[in-house]
Protein backbone atom coordinates (compact mmCIF):
# COMPACT_ATOMS: atom_id res chain seq x y z
CA UNK A 1 0.00 0.00 0.00
CA UNK A 2 1.47 3.40 -0.67
CA UNK A 3 0.25 6.89 0.16
CA UNK A 4 0.58 10.70 -0.97
CA UNK A 5 2.75 12.81 0.83
CA UNK A 6 1.71 16.52 -0.57
CA UNK A 7 2.87 19.86 0.67
CA UNK A 8 0.09 22.00 -1.07
CA UNK A 9 -0.38 25.94 -0.89
CA UNK A 10 1.53 26.06 -4.71
CA UNK A 11 -0.25 27.38 -7.79
CA UNK A 12 0.77 25.08 -10.25
CA UNK A 13 2.40 26.03 -13.23
CA UNK A 14 3.51 24.34 -16.79
CA UNK A 15 2.53 22.02 -19.09
CA UNK A 16 0.92 17.80 -18.78
CA UNK A 17 -0.48 15.90 -21.63
CA UNK A 18 -3.37 13.74 -20.85
CA UNK A 19 -3.34 9.73 -21.08
CA UNK A 20 -5.31 7.69 -23.35
CA UNK A 21 -9.03 7.37 -21.77
CA UNK A 22 -9.25 4.35 -19.59
CA UNK A 23 -13.08 4.15 -20.01
CA UNK A 24 -12.43 4.41 -23.76
CA UNK A 25 -9.78 1.82 -23.93
CA UNK A 26 -11.74 -0.81 -20.95
CA UNK A 27 -14.81 -1.56 -23.57
CA UNK A 28 -12.12 -1.78 -26.36
CA UNK A 29 -10.05 -4.37 -24.90
CA UNK A 30 -13.42 -6.36 -24.22
CA UNK A 31 -14.39 -5.62 -28.04
CA UNK A 32 -10.95 -7.69 -28.61
CA UNK A 33 -12.94 -11.06 -28.32
CA UNK A 34 -14.71 -9.67 -31.40
CA UNK A 35 -11.84 -10.95 -33.53
CA UNK A 36 -9.52 -14.45 -33.57
CA UNK A 37 -6.95 -11.68 -34.86
CA UNK A 38 -4.26 -9.75 -33.52
CA UNK A 39 -5.21 -6.28 -32.35
CA UNK A 40 -2.97 -3.26 -31.40
CA UNK A 41 -4.32 -0.77 -28.84
CA UNK A 42 -2.00 2.23 -29.12
CA UNK A 43 -0.92 4.18 -26.29
CA UNK A 44 -3.17 1.90 -23.97
CA UNK A 45 -2.81 3.14 -20.32
CA UNK A 46 -1.03 1.68 -17.42
CA UNK A 47 -3.72 1.19 -14.87
CA UNK A 48 -5.27 -1.03 -12.59
CA UNK A 49 -8.58 -1.00 -14.12
CA UNK A 50 -7.11 -1.77 -17.55
CA UNK A 51 -4.95 -4.70 -15.55
CA UNK A 52 -8.16 -6.13 -13.96
CA UNK A 53 -9.68 -6.21 -17.28
CA UNK A 54 -6.43 -7.81 -18.80
CA UNK A 55 -6.59 -10.63 -16.38
CA UNK A 56 -10.37 -11.70 -17.04
CA UNK A 57 -9.06 -11.41 -21.03
CA UNK A 58 -6.39 -13.96 -20.09
CA UNK A 59 -8.64 -16.12 -17.76
CA UNK A 60 -10.95 -16.57 -20.97
CA UNK A 61 -7.99 -17.68 -22.86
CA UNK A 62 -6.60 -14.18 -24.78
CA UNK A 63 -3.15 -13.19 -24.74
CA UNK A 64 -3.04 -9.72 -23.59
CA UNK A 65 0.75 -7.60 -23.20
CA UNK A 66 2.28 -4.46 -23.10
CA UNK A 67 5.20 -3.44 -25.77
CA UNK A 68 6.38 0.06 -24.13
CA UNK A 69 2.55 1.85 -24.58
CA UNK A 70 1.28 -0.55 -27.07
CA UNK A 71 -1.04 -3.28 -25.63
CA UNK A 72 -1.04 -6.67 -27.98
CA UNK A 73 -3.89 -8.70 -27.49
CA UNK A 74 -5.27 -11.88 -29.71
CA UNK A 75 -8.11 -13.63 -28.86
CA UNK A 76 -7.82 -16.34 -31.12
CA UNK A 77 -9.02 -18.72 -28.91
CA UNK A 78 -11.82 -17.82 -26.41
CA UNK A 79 -12.42 -20.43 -23.35
CA UNK A 80 -16.00 -20.27 -21.74
CA UNK A 81 -14.77 -20.24 -18.03
CA UNK A 82 -17.01 -18.60 -15.48
CA UNK A 83 -15.83 -15.16 -14.98
CA UNK A 84 -15.67 -15.55 -11.01
CA UNK A 85 -16.51 -12.47 -8.26
CA UNK A 86 -12.48 -12.81 -7.88
CA UNK A 87 -12.31 -11.11 -11.00
CA UNK A 88 -15.69 -8.98 -11.44
CA UNK A 89 -15.29 -7.33 -8.09
CA UNK A 90 -11.98 -6.10 -8.97
CA UNK A 91 -13.69 -4.26 -11.79
CA UNK A 92 -17.39 -3.30 -11.63
CA UNK A 93 -17.12 -2.96 -15.46
CA UNK A 94 -16.49 -6.08 -15.96
CA UNK A 95 -20.11 -6.60 -17.27
CA UNK A 96 -18.87 -4.66 -20.52
CA UNK A 97 -17.33 -7.88 -21.67
CA UNK A 98 -20.91 -10.13 -21.55
CA UNK A 99 -21.82 -8.41 -24.92
CA UNK A 100 -18.65 -9.71 -27.00
CA UNK A 101 -18.02 -12.79 -25.95
CA UNK A 102 -21.61 -13.47 -26.42
CA UNK A 103 -21.36 -12.34 -29.79
CA UNK A 104 -18.65 -14.28 -30.38
CA UNK A 105 -19.11 -17.91 -28.80
CA UNK A 106 -23.15 -17.33 -27.91
CA UNK A 107 -22.41 -18.66 -24.37
CA UNK A 108 -21.15 -16.70 -21.83
CA UNK A 109 -21.12 -17.07 -17.90
CA UNK A 110 -20.03 -14.05 -15.49
CA UNK A 111 -20.33 -13.16 -11.66
CA UNK A 112 -22.52 -10.46 -10.64
CA UNK A 113 -20.21 -7.29 -10.23
CA UNK A 114 -22.02 -6.39 -7.01
CA UNK A 115 -22.32 -2.74 -5.71
CA UNK A 116 -19.25 -0.52 -5.26
CA UNK A 117 -18.54 2.57 -3.32
CA UNK A 118 -19.97 5.55 -5.28
CA UNK A 119 -23.74 3.68 -5.55
CA UNK A 120 -25.48 -0.35 -5.97
CA UNK A 121 -23.94 -0.44 -9.86
CA UNK A 122 -27.07 -2.78 -11.01
CA UNK A 123 -26.64 -4.53 -13.84
CA UNK A 124 -31.02 -4.35 -15.08
CA UNK A 125 -30.73 -2.45 -18.04
CA UNK A 126 -27.75 -4.74 -19.48
CA UNK A 127 -29.87 -7.83 -18.80
CA UNK A 128 -33.21 -6.73 -20.75
CA UNK A 129 -31.13 -5.40 -23.54
CA UNK A 130 -29.31 -8.63 -24.15
CA UNK A 131 -32.77 -10.73 -23.97
CA UNK A 132 -33.67 -8.37 -26.90
CA UNK A 133 -31.38 -10.15 -28.71
CA UNK A 134 -33.14 -13.08 -28.12
CA UNK A 135 -30.17 -14.46 -25.41
CA UNK A 136 -31.76 -16.27 -22.63
CA UNK A 137 -30.52 -15.44 -19.34
CA UNK A 138 -30.21 -17.07 -15.95
CA UNK A 139 -28.72 -15.91 -12.18
CA UNK A 140 -27.90 -18.81 -10.58
CA UNK A 141 -25.83 -17.97 -6.95
CA UNK A 142 -24.85 -14.57 -8.16
CA UNK A 143 -23.63 -16.15 -11.67
CA UNK A 144 -25.11 -15.02 -14.38
CA UNK A 145 -25.82 -17.90 -17.03
CA UNK A 146 -25.96 -16.39 -20.42
CA UNK A 147 -27.45 -18.39 -23.53
CA UNK A 148 -26.73 -16.32 -26.71
CA UNK A 149 -27.61 -19.74 -29.59
CA UNK A 150 -30.88 -17.95 -31.56
CA UNK A 151 -29.43 -14.42 -30.77
CA UNK A 152 -30.25 -12.25 -33.23
CA UNK A 153 -30.60 -8.60 -33.61
CA UNK A 154 -33.56 -6.58 -32.73
CA UNK A 155 -34.54 -3.21 -31.22
CA UNK A 156 -33.15 -2.06 -27.46
CA UNK A 157 -35.26 0.57 -25.91
CA UNK A 158 -33.00 1.53 -23.13
CA UNK A 159 -34.95 3.34 -20.38
CA UNK A 160 -31.76 5.32 -19.39
CA UNK A 161 -28.75 6.08 -21.63
CA UNK A 162 -26.54 3.69 -19.73
CA UNK A 163 -22.67 4.24 -21.04
CA UNK A 164 -22.09 0.54 -20.49
CA UNK A 165 -25.14 -1.60 -21.31
CA UNK A 166 -24.73 0.74 -24.86
CA UNK A 167 -21.60 -0.87 -24.92
CA UNK A 168 -22.54 -4.02 -24.22
CA UNK A 169 -24.88 -3.74 -26.92
CA UNK A 170 -22.68 -2.48 -29.59
CA UNK A 171 -20.72 -5.58 -29.13
CA UNK A 172 -23.21 -7.86 -28.71
CA UNK A 173 -24.81 -6.77 -32.39
CA UNK A 174 -21.29 -6.91 -34.06
CA UNK A 175 -21.16 -9.99 -35.14
CA UNK A 176 -24.82 -11.55 -34.84
CA UNK A 177 -27.42 -11.68 -37.37
CA UNK A 178 -29.73 -8.82 -38.42
CA UNK A 179 -29.47 -5.49 -37.09
CA UNK A 180 -29.74 -4.29 -33.27
CA UNK A 181 -30.87 -0.74 -33.23
CA UNK A 182 -30.06 0.73 -30.02
CA UNK A 183 -32.30 3.38 -29.05
CA UNK A 184 -31.99 6.11 -26.19
CA UNK A 185 -28.29 5.21 -26.58
CA UNK A 186 -25.63 6.94 -24.21
CA UNK A 187 -24.00 9.70 -26.45
CA UNK A 188 -20.73 9.80 -24.27
CA UNK A 189 -17.25 10.54 -26.54
CA UNK A 190 -16.08 6.61 -25.14
CA UNK A 191 -19.09 5.34 -27.32
CA UNK A 192 -18.04 6.96 -30.50
CA UNK A 193 -14.57 5.89 -29.97
CA UNK A 194 -15.58 2.50 -29.21
CA UNK A 195 -18.25 2.38 -32.47
CA UNK A 196 -14.80 3.71 -34.50
CA UNK A 197 -12.88 0.74 -33.25
CA UNK A 198 -15.57 -2.09 -34.22
CA UNK A 199 -15.56 -0.29 -37.16
CA UNK A 200 -12.15 -0.40 -37.98
CA UNK A 201 -12.47 -3.95 -37.18
CA UNK A 202 -14.53 -4.03 -40.21
CA UNK A 203 -17.92 -3.42 -38.40
CA UNK A 204 -21.01 -1.92 -39.67
CA UNK A 205 -22.26 0.57 -36.87
CA UNK A 206 -23.38 3.94 -36.72
CA UNK A 207 -24.79 6.39 -35.12
CA UNK A 208 -22.90 6.31 -32.34
CA UNK A 209 -22.97 10.04 -31.04
CA UNK A 210 -26.30 10.64 -31.36
CA UNK A 211 -29.36 8.72 -29.84
CA UNK A 212 -29.86 6.05 -31.81
CA UNK A 213 -27.21 3.63 -32.49
CA UNK A 214 -27.87 1.48 -35.62
CA UNK A 215 -25.48 -2.06 -35.87
CA UNK A 216 -25.39 -4.29 -39.00
CA UNK A 217 -23.84 -8.01 -38.07
CA UNK A 218 -21.20 -8.97 -39.98
CA UNK A 219 -19.71 -12.67 -40.48
CA UNK A 220 -16.05 -11.94 -39.58
CA UNK A 221 -14.42 -8.94 -37.92
CA UNK A 222 -10.25 -8.63 -38.13
CA UNK A 223 -7.70 -7.18 -36.37
CA UNK A 224 -6.29 -3.90 -36.58
CA UNK A 225 -4.25 -0.92 -34.76
CA UNK A 226 -6.34 1.56 -33.03
CA UNK A 227 -5.46 4.20 -30.55
CA UNK A 228 -8.45 5.32 -28.08
CA UNK A 229 -9.54 9.09 -27.37
CA UNK A 230 -7.51 11.23 -24.81
CA UNK A 231 -9.10 11.00 -21.48
CA UNK A 232 -11.57 13.89 -20.74
CA UNK A 233 -12.10 13.39 -17.20
CA UNK A 234 -8.18 13.58 -16.73
CA UNK A 235 -8.17 17.02 -18.58
CA UNK A 236 -10.70 18.20 -16.42
CA UNK A 237 -9.28 16.78 -13.23
CA UNK A 238 -5.74 18.93 -14.28
CA UNK A 239 -7.77 22.09 -14.69
CA UNK A 240 -10.02 22.06 -11.98
CA UNK A 241 -6.96 21.45 -9.82
CA UNK A 242 -5.57 24.86 -10.79
CA UNK A 243 -8.90 26.28 -10.50
CA UNK A 244 -8.42 24.99 -6.74
CA UNK A 245 -4.46 25.90 -5.76
CA UNK A 246 -4.24 28.45 -8.45
CA UNK A 247 -1.70 29.18 -11.32
CA UNK A 248 -1.60 29.13 -14.86
CA UNK A 249 -1.51 25.36 -16.96
CA UNK A 250 -1.44 24.08 -20.47
CA UNK A 251 -3.52 21.01 -20.95
CA UNK A 252 -2.52 19.42 -24.13
CA UNK A 253 -3.88 16.54 -25.87
CA UNK A 254 -7.16 17.45 -25.69
CA UNK A 255 -10.77 17.38 -27.59
CA UNK A 256 -11.70 20.43 -26.13
CA UNK A 257 -15.54 19.65 -26.95
CA UNK A 258 -15.25 16.74 -24.84
CA UNK A 259 -14.72 18.96 -21.86
CA UNK A 260 -17.15 21.34 -22.54
CA UNK A 261 -19.86 20.51 -19.84
CA UNK A 262 -16.51 20.82 -17.63
CA UNK A 263 -15.07 23.92 -19.08
CA UNK A 264 -18.01 25.99 -18.84
CA UNK A 265 -18.44 25.78 -14.97
CA UNK A 266 -14.47 26.66 -14.58
CA UNK A 267 -15.29 29.48 -16.69
CA UNK A 268 -18.27 30.45 -14.49
CA UNK A 269 -16.06 30.14 -11.22
CA UNK A 270 -13.68 32.02 -12.73
CA UNK A 271 -10.86 30.53 -14.56
CA UNK A 272 -9.57 31.74 -17.40
CA UNK A 273 -9.35 29.27 -20.80
CA UNK A 274 -7.95 29.70 -23.96
CA UNK A 275 -7.95 27.15 -26.56
CA UNK A 276 -5.37 26.23 -29.40
CA UNK A 277 -5.93 22.82 -31.46
CA UNK A 278 -5.78 20.24 -29.03
CA UNK A 279 -4.56 22.17 -25.92
CA UNK A 280 -6.86 24.06 -23.19
CA UNK A 281 -4.70 26.54 -21.29
CA UNK A 282 -5.91 27.09 -17.36
CA UNK A 283 -5.60 29.83 -15.16
CA UNK A 284 -6.39 30.84 -12.19
CA UNK A 285 -5.85 34.06 -9.40
CA UNK A 286 -7.67 34.25 -6.15
CA UNK A 287 -10.16 32.10 -4.91
CA UNK A 288 -13.00 30.59 -7.17
CA UNK A 289 -16.13 32.02 -7.56
CA UNK A 290 -19.35 30.03 -6.10
CA UNK A 291 -21.46 28.19 -8.31
CA UNK A 292 -25.47 28.62 -7.91
CA UNK A 293 -26.22 24.77 -9.04
CA UNK A 294 -23.71 22.38 -9.98
CA UNK A 295 -25.49 19.38 -11.43
CA UNK A 296 -23.98 16.31 -13.27
CA UNK A 297 -25.61 14.32 -15.76
CA UNK A 298 -25.49 12.75 -18.94
CA UNK A 299 -22.65 13.88 -21.85
CA UNK A 300 -22.75 16.52 -23.26
CA UNK A 301 -23.89 17.66 -19.23
CA UNK A 302 -21.21 18.05 -16.24
CA UNK A 303 -19.57 14.75 -15.60
CA UNK A 304 -20.41 12.62 -12.62
CA UNK A 305 -16.68 11.33 -12.87
CA UNK A 306 -15.86 14.91 -12.55
CA UNK A 307 -18.08 16.05 -9.53
CA UNK A 308 -15.76 15.26 -6.86
CA UNK A 309 -12.45 16.95 -7.88
CA UNK A 310 -15.07 20.27 -9.06
CA UNK A 311 -16.40 20.40 -5.41
CA UNK A 312 -12.88 20.32 -3.88
CA UNK A 313 -12.48 23.14 -5.85
CA UNK A 314 -15.78 24.98 -4.83
CA UNK A 315 -14.55 24.51 -0.65
CA UNK A 316 -12.39 27.03 -1.13
CA UNK A 317 -14.99 29.35 -3.33
CA UNK A 318 -15.73 32.97 -2.16
CA UNK A 319 -19.54 32.00 -1.50
CA UNK A 320 -21.99 28.75 -1.00
CA UNK A 321 -22.55 26.52 -3.85
CA UNK A 322 -25.07 23.58 -4.25
CA UNK A 323 -23.49 20.07 -6.33
CA UNK A 324 -26.83 18.19 -7.31
CA UNK A 325 -25.31 14.34 -7.62
CA UNK A 326 -28.33 12.44 -10.60
CA UNK A 327 -25.94 9.64 -11.67
CA UNK A 328 -24.59 7.79 -8.30
CA UNK A 329 -26.90 7.37 -5.47
CA UNK A 330 -23.41 7.74 -2.72
CA UNK A 331 -21.09 9.66 -4.51
CA UNK A 332 -20.05 12.43 -1.45
CA UNK A 333 -18.30 9.84 0.99
CA UNK A 334 -15.23 11.68 0.30
CA UNK A 335 -16.65 15.11 1.67
CA UNK A 336 -16.04 13.42 4.97
CA UNK A 337 -12.31 13.23 4.33
CA UNK A 338 -12.40 17.11 2.81
CA UNK A 339 -14.34 18.02 6.24
CA UNK A 340 -10.94 17.25 7.81
CA UNK A 341 -9.17 19.46 6.37
CA UNK A 342 -11.23 22.08 7.11
CA UNK A 343 -14.00 22.20 4.22
CA UNK A 344 -17.81 23.03 5.11
CA UNK A 345 -19.99 20.63 2.98
CA UNK A 346 -23.23 19.73 4.36
CA UNK A 347 -24.37 16.10 2.53
CA UNK A 348 -28.38 15.07 2.18
CA UNK A 349 -29.22 12.05 -0.44
CA UNK A 350 -27.76 13.54 -3.64
CA UNK A 351 -27.18 16.97 -2.56
CA UNK A 352 -24.38 18.66 -1.52
CA UNK A 353 -24.22 22.04 -0.07
CA UNK A 354 -21.13 23.87 -0.21
CA UNK A 355 -19.84 26.74 1.90
CA UNK A 356 -16.61 27.95 0.75
CA UNK A 357 -13.99 28.50 3.53
CA UNK A 358 -11.28 30.95 3.18
CA UNK A 359 -8.42 28.17 2.86
CA UNK A 360 -8.25 24.43 3.42
CA UNK A 361 -5.41 22.96 5.90
CA UNK A 362 -3.60 20.11 5.17
CA UNK A 363 -4.91 16.47 6.95
CA UNK A 364 -4.36 13.13 7.08
CA UNK A 365 -7.09 11.91 4.87
CA UNK A 366 -8.25 8.14 3.15
CA UNK A 367 -9.38 7.86 -0.99
CA UNK A 368 -12.25 5.42 -1.19
CA UNK A 369 -12.91 5.36 -4.52
CA UNK A 370 -11.37 6.81 -8.02
CA UNK A 371 -12.19 10.55 -8.47
CA UNK A 372 -12.99 10.63 -4.44
CA UNK A 373 -9.58 10.30 -4.51
CA UNK A 374 -8.77 12.56 -7.60
CA UNK A 375 -10.79 15.20 -5.17
CA UNK A 376 -8.42 14.44 -2.11
CA UNK A 377 -5.44 15.19 -4.14
CA UNK A 378 -6.88 18.60 -5.23
CA UNK A 379 -8.00 19.84 -1.62
CA UNK A 380 -4.68 18.71 -0.66
CA UNK A 381 -2.76 21.08 -3.71
CA UNK A 382 -4.82 24.09 -2.51
CA UNK A 383 -4.47 23.65 1.49
CA UNK A 384 -1.91 25.34 3.35
CA UNK A 385 0.53 22.76 4.88
CA UNK A 386 0.72 18.90 4.72
CA UNK A 387 -1.70 16.29 3.88
CA UNK A 388 -1.36 12.32 3.37
CA UNK A 389 -3.65 11.09 1.58
CA UNK A 390 -4.10 6.99 1.73
CA UNK A 391 -5.69 4.70 -0.26
CA UNK A 392 -3.62 6.08 -3.26
CA UNK A 393 -4.41 1.79 -5.04
CA UNK A 394 -7.64 3.76 -6.09
CA UNK A 395 -6.74 6.59 -7.92
CA UNK A 396 -4.29 4.30 -9.84
CA UNK A 397 -7.22 2.21 -11.06
CA UNK A 398 -7.45 5.63 -13.42
CA UNK A 399 -4.94 8.22 -13.63
CA UNK A 400 -1.44 7.55 -15.05
CA UNK A 401 1.76 8.91 -13.30
CA UNK A 402 -0.10 11.30 -11.36
CA UNK A 403 2.71 12.22 -9.10
CA UNK A 404 5.21 12.36 -11.96
CA UNK A 405 3.36 14.61 -14.01
CA UNK A 406 2.06 16.85 -10.74
CA UNK A 407 5.70 17.28 -10.05
CA UNK A 408 5.75 18.49 -13.40
CA UNK A 409 4.02 21.51 -12.82
CA UNK A 410 5.55 22.10 -9.44
CA UNK A 411 3.57 20.54 -7.70
CA UNK A 412 5.37 18.69 -4.42
CA UNK A 413 3.96 15.68 -3.76
CA UNK A 414 5.40 11.98 -3.11
CA UNK A 415 4.53 8.74 -3.28
CA UNK A 416 5.48 6.67 -0.53
CA UNK A 417 5.07 3.12 0.58
CA UNK A 418 3.22 2.50 3.53
CA UNK A 419 4.80 0.47 6.23
CA UNK A 420 3.57 -2.82 7.95
CA UNK A 421 0.31 -2.06 9.69
CA UNK A 422 0.21 1.57 9.07
CA UNK A 423 -3.32 2.96 8.44
C1 LIG B 1 -19.53 4.60 -17.00
C2 LIG B 1 -18.13 4.99 -16.60
C3 LIG B 1 -18.13 5.69 -15.26
C4 LIG B 1 -19.11 6.86 -15.28
C5 LIG B 1 -20.48 6.41 -15.77
C6 LIG B 1 -21.47 7.55 -15.95
C7 LIG B 1 -16.75 3.30 -17.62
C8 LIG B 1 -15.80 2.17 -17.40
N1 LIG B 1 -17.30 3.81 -16.52
O1 LIG B 1 -19.98 3.67 -16.02
O2 LIG B 1 -16.82 6.15 -14.98
O3 LIG B 1 -19.23 7.38 -13.97
O4 LIG B 1 -20.37 5.75 -17.04
O5 LIG B 1 -20.96 8.47 -16.86
O6 LIG B 1 -16.95 3.74 -18.71
N2 LIG B 1 -27.79 1.87 -14.30
C9 LIG B 1 -28.88 1.09 -14.01
N3 LIG B 1 -28.96 -0.15 -14.59
C10 LIG B 1 -28.01 -0.62 -15.45
C11 LIG B 1 -26.89 0.19 -15.74
C12 LIG B 1 -26.80 1.44 -15.15
O7 LIG B 1 -29.75 1.49 -13.25
O8 LIG B 1 -28.16 -1.76 -15.95
C13 LIG B 1 -27.65 3.20 -13.65
C14 LIG B 1 -26.44 3.26 -12.73
O9 LIG B 1 -26.72 2.77 -11.46
C15 LIG B 1 -26.17 4.74 -12.68
C16 LIG B 1 -26.54 5.19 -14.08
O10 LIG B 1 -27.37 4.18 -14.63
O11 LIG B 1 -27.00 5.36 -11.77
C17 LIG B 1 -25.34 5.43 -14.98
O12 LIG B 1 -24.65 4.24 -15.19
P1 LIG B 1 -23.89 3.89 -16.53
O13 LIG B 1 -24.06 4.97 -17.54
O14 LIG B 1 -24.27 2.50 -16.92
O15 LIG B 1 -22.40 3.89 -16.00
P2 LIG B 1 -21.30 2.80 -16.26
O16 LIG B 1 -21.34 2.38 -17.68
O17 LIG B 1 -21.33 1.78 -15.20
Amino acid sequence: MQKFIIDGGTPLQGEVSVQTAKNAALPIIAACILTDEPVVIERCPHLKDIDAMLDIMRHLGCTAEFDGDDLKVCCRDVALNVINSDLTGKLRSSIFILGSILSRCRRAYISHPGGCEIGLRPIDLHISGLKSLAVKIADDCGVIYCDGTEMRGGVVNLDFASVGATENLMMAGALIDGDTTIVNAAREPEIVDLAQFINAMGGRVSGAGGSVIKVRGVAKLHGCRYRPMPDRICAGTYMTAVAAAGGKITVCGVVPEHVLGVTERLKQIGVKLTVHGDSVTASMQGRPRPLHKLETNVYPAFPTDMQPQFTAALAVASGSSVVVENLFENRFGYTVELAKMGAAITVKDRVAVVRGVPKLSGAVVRAHDLRGGAALVVASLAAEGRSVVYGVEHIDRGYEYLERELTALGAKIKRVDCVAGER
